[in-house]
């Protein structure tokens, strides 16, 4: 029975975020040089994608490029950069046949200007599709992402549009990236790694997190599978107990 088979339909988590990570390892073991396991990745973001549309997940959410990131030699930078608007050129296509929508979350005003009008162009282009929405995140980091909020509710108490008494949870959110969007039930994490890097912090609260050992880009559908076939056999208790959850 392959784990495809084994997953409940009815249980199925709305939003998964994943860290692609050992894409570098990867071609290190092959005795590649390192943007040849980017290159590699991008077979299995195919993957995860085609995965997460044909079981119905509604939200898919890519770490592909990390603030830190732009800390790495200036060449893996720019080919990453450059793969980056070559396959968003190229898969808008499959996008739109598959009614898949492309969102993107991060500092993106920190994209070099062809990368930043090419992932315009594809949001607007797929911006009608609604069988799944596929959100990457780029330039991204979590700890940006929340003193950007704060920055922006400064700014409107400045303005008087809002007062600290309305500062919730709620009200916090709406300032984030990730506004519209549901908080991931699962994170999965490839390459071994047991770390969260600055991905999401806020809306990993309560998210069940997935690690497995395979490389990025050995990732494969069947991966993906599993990790919601384990996902599925653990319990979220929200700080309750057992008994209170089954109610
Ligand atoms: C993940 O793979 C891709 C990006 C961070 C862009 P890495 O490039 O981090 O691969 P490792 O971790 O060095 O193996
Ligand atoms: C996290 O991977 C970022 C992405 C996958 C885009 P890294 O390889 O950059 O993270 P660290 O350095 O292992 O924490
Ligand atoms: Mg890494």
């Amino acid at each position: 029975m392959s784990f495809k088979d084994k997953i409940d339909l009815n249980k199925l988590p709305k939003h998964i975020a994943i860290i692609m990570d050992g894409n570098g390892r990867w071609a290190k073991q092959k005795g590649e040089h390192r943007i040849i396991g980017h290159q590699n990745g991008v077979q299995s973001v195919r993957e995860a994608v085609e995965a997460a549309a044909e079981i119905g997940v509604q939200y898919l959410t890519l770490y592909a490029f990390s603030t830190e990131n732009w800390n790495r030699p200036k060449e893996e930078v720019m080919a990453l950069m450059q793969l980056l608007v070559s396959t968003i050129h190229s898969e808008v296509k499959t996008l739109n046949k598959n009614n898949i929508r492309l969102l993107a979350i991060g500092d993106l005003k920190n994209l070099p200007s062809d990368c930043f009008a090419e992932l315009q162009d594809a949001i607007k282009a797929t911006a009608q599709n609604t069988r799944m929405n596929l959100v990457l995140a780029l330039s991204y980091s979590s700890r940006w992402e929340i003193i950007n909020a704060v920055k922006q509710i400064g700014a409107d108490i400045e303005k008087g549009k809002l007062k600290i008494t309305d500062i919730t949870e709620h009200l916090f959110e709406n300032y984030l990236c990730t506004a519209s969007i549901p908080e991931p039930e699962l994170m999965i994490r490839t390459s071994g790694e047991r770390r969260i890097s600055n991905f999401l912090l806020w809306q990993l609260s309560y998210a069940e997190l997935y690690f497995t050992e395979k490389l990025w880009p050995d990732f494969r559908k069947e991966d993906f599978f599993e990790a919601i076939v384990d996902y599925q056999n653990r319990e979220s208790r929200f700080g309750k107990i057992s008994e209170q959850i089954e109610e």
